[in-house]
């Protein structure tokens, strides 16, 4: 593969632009930001100096067609990226757009078409499916190493978004299920496999804590084709950082992951050094859980690493619009049954993956008349076996 050297248009110099930023200037590739687009032009102009980016602007479409930059970067809020894609792809730049894709399915169906008549290159930022952890944990779940799986369970809490408009409900599209809920969901789609059909939801969703319309706590369960599950529970109301984890059952084994708090590295002090800690740390003294890389633990680095690789290669990255567009119609759904109380279909007009419904039923031979359940050894040394008789249908246990 012949690396090329890419030169990106950042929008956005938030939080997710600081951290893509970062992520981007300090590797040692010939990737750069080339240009940085703000709102106002003191933020515009402090980052660039800070980042060591050659051109700032306020316009946001004199950024988009920095001539000599190949590549946008969407981190601006999620009422924008519709916008900002329809102008990017017309100017014929790739494009990365970050988490939701949209606010709903409409939308994200709406970037998907456009990414794909422009014929440009896109990728869906969802760096929760890039942790090293996550990447390691995938790649034994293909290997078969938990057998087939059948649940997945995703959480993400903290104590609430660090801006006002994830607050307002008709910029944001919604609350901490759009805002966190997508990460879990793409989390488990990666677990169970994305070529796997999601059926249908469950959700509930409430708020509970915050003075707001949209939902500040929720969990939802999405049934995939093959039987397992997704579950997702999400926080905005969670106190004592950012708790990231997630569980895979399958039917040989399990993995259970901690992306944040207490994820290798606690330290106390009683006076505190007065920096920063980790995304969404509430404290700066006493049992701090800080993060050594928070780049690489939050997935950022693999993440661009396979953008850029797949932009090289010409073909689709790990992550791309279509799985933002599939994340967002589960949302759709959640949100749908959270208000009916039922489940839900996912409605997908445009399914791409595999349309097969596999057995869920596990049959292991005992003998010849029995089917094995389960053994177990016992405290004492016994060994307890259960058995089903394949024709009464009798369960029995035997002790060996
Ligand atoms: N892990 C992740 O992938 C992750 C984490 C955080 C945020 N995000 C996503 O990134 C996007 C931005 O979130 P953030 O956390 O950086 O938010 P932020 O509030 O920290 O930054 C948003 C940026 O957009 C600018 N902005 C706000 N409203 C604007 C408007 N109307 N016109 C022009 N500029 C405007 C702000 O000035 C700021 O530079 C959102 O879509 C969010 O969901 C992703």
């Amino acid at each position: 593969m012949q690396k090329k050297n890419h030169k990106v248009v950042m929008l956005g110099t938030g939080l997710i632009g600081t951290f893509y930023t970062m992520c981007i200037q300090q590797s040692r590739s010939n990737d750069h930001v080339h240009t940085v687009y703000s709102r106002t032009g003191e933020r515009a102009q402090k980052f660039a100096a800070d980042w060591n980016i050659p051109h700032y602007t306020t316009d946001m479409i004199e950024a988009i067609n920095d001539p000599e930059a190949d590549l946008v970067v969407i981190g601006l809020p999620n009422h924008m990226h519709l916008e900002i894609v329809e102008a990017a792809a017309r100017a014929g730049k790739g494009i990365l757009c970050t988490k939701p894709l949209g606010r709903n399915a409409a939308e994200a169906k709406q970037m998907l078409d456009i990414v794909e008549k422009a014929g440009v290159f896109h990728g869906y930022l969802e760096d929760l499916a890039y942790t090293p952890k996550t990447l390691k944990a995938t790649k034994s779940i293909r290997n078969g190493a938990i057998g087939r799986v059948t649940w997945a369970r995703s959480r993400e809490a903290h104590p609430g978004p660090h801006s006002d408009w994830f607050w307002d409900i008709k910029q944001a599209g919604g609350g901490a299920i759009l805002d966190i809920g997508c990460h879990c969901i793409e989390i488990s789609r990666n677990f169970i496999g994305k070529d796997v059909r999601p059926l249908e939801v469950i959700c509930w969703a409430d708020t509970l804590v915050k003075p707001i319309e949209a939902e500040d706590n929720a969990i939802g369960i999405v049934k995939y084709a093959n039987g397992a599950i997704g579950q997702f529970e999400v926080s905005w109301s969670y106190r004592g950082g950012l708790d990231i984890r997630d569980e895979v059952d399958g039917t040989e084994g399990t993995i259970r992951l901690d992306h944040f708090l207490r994820a290798g590295m606690e330290m106390f002090t009683a006076v505190g050094e007065g920096e920063y800690i980790a995304e969404k740390a509430e404290l700066n003294t006493g049992w701090l859980f800080a993060v050594g890389d928070e780049l690489n633990a939050l997935g950022y680095n693999h993440m661009f690493a396979d953008m850029f690789n797949s932009m090289d290669k010409g073909q689709l990255p790990m992550e791309s619009f279509y799985d933002g567009y599939i994340v967002n119609a589960i949302m759709d759904a959640c949100y749908k049954s959270a208000k009916s109380k039922q489940w839900e279909s996912v409605e997908i007009e445009d399914w791409r993956g595999s349309n097969e419904m596999q057995g869920k039923i596990q049959i292991r031979e005992f003998d010849e008349s029995h089917l094995l359940i389960k053994e177990e050894l016992l405290p004492d040394g016994r060994k307890k076996i259960i058995l089903k008789h394949k024709q009464s249908g009798r369960i029995s246990e035997r002790v060996m």
